[in-house]
């Protein structure tokens, strides 16, 4: 079983980019044209966050950082909850419009990740990359809330093999279950009173 304690000297944090604040998933969600409740609304976010920190934290050279902001962003600009083809290049112009707008604080190298990650998230690839394994790796994982079980060769990261890591995510997402600490880090408690969603 894996050390449940991040170790501090492996994490990697962007200069200059602060975690995600409620702001900016207000700003976000002003923008989102489907359901909160949906299948790849809020919830859904916040537990490939969830996901995507456990991940981080095991993975050496992963920006939690971008981590986090892939996990707001990468489906924020969906148009429908089926395949949607072409919703990861929408997400990363939108990541891209946000930082030009002084929204976003990150450097060119985050940014390179961030739109990557976004871009490339719905083509089933997987990536050497610390940081963008473990955006993807973290979005693979909540398909527990569709009742799927990752599929080992399109996991990116070793944290994601991880039987801990994969039991905490597999309950979360089958649960549909977003803990109120992560609701109260992006000031989602009343969007997403009385439900988790999916
Ligand atoms: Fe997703």
């Amino acid at each position: 079983m894996s050390d449940p304690v991040p170790r501090a000297a492996e994490i990697r944090r962007c200069p200059g980019s602060p975690p995600v604040q409620p702001w900016l998933v207000t700003e976000v969600l002003t923008g989102y044209r489907l359901e909160p409740n949906g299948i790849h609304g809020p919830a859904h976010w916040l537990r490939v966050r969830a996901n995507g920190l456990a991940l981080a934290a095991r993975t050496p050279g992963a920006c939690i950082e971008v981590v986090e902001l892939f996990a707001l962003l990468h489906d924020s600009r969906r148009e429908d909850e089926g395949h949607d083809l072409g919703h990861g290049e929408r997400a990363a112009a939108y990541a891209q419009r946000l930082v030009d707008a002084g929204m976003l604080k990150l450097d060119a190298s985050g940014l390179d990740l961030l739109v990557s990650a976004c871009a490339w998230h719905e083509h089933g690839r997987v990536s050497a990359e610390p940081t963008i394994g473990c955006c993807w790796d973290a979005d693979r994982l909540e398909l527990s809330r569709l009742n799927r079980r990752p599929i080992a060769r399109f996991l990116s990261t070793s944290a994601a093999h991880d039987a801990h890591l994969q039991a905490a995510a597999w309950q979360r997402g089958y649960d549909q279950e977003v803990d109120r600490s992560d609701l109260a880090a992006w000031g989602l408690e009343a969007v997403l009173a009385g439900g988790g969603g999916g």
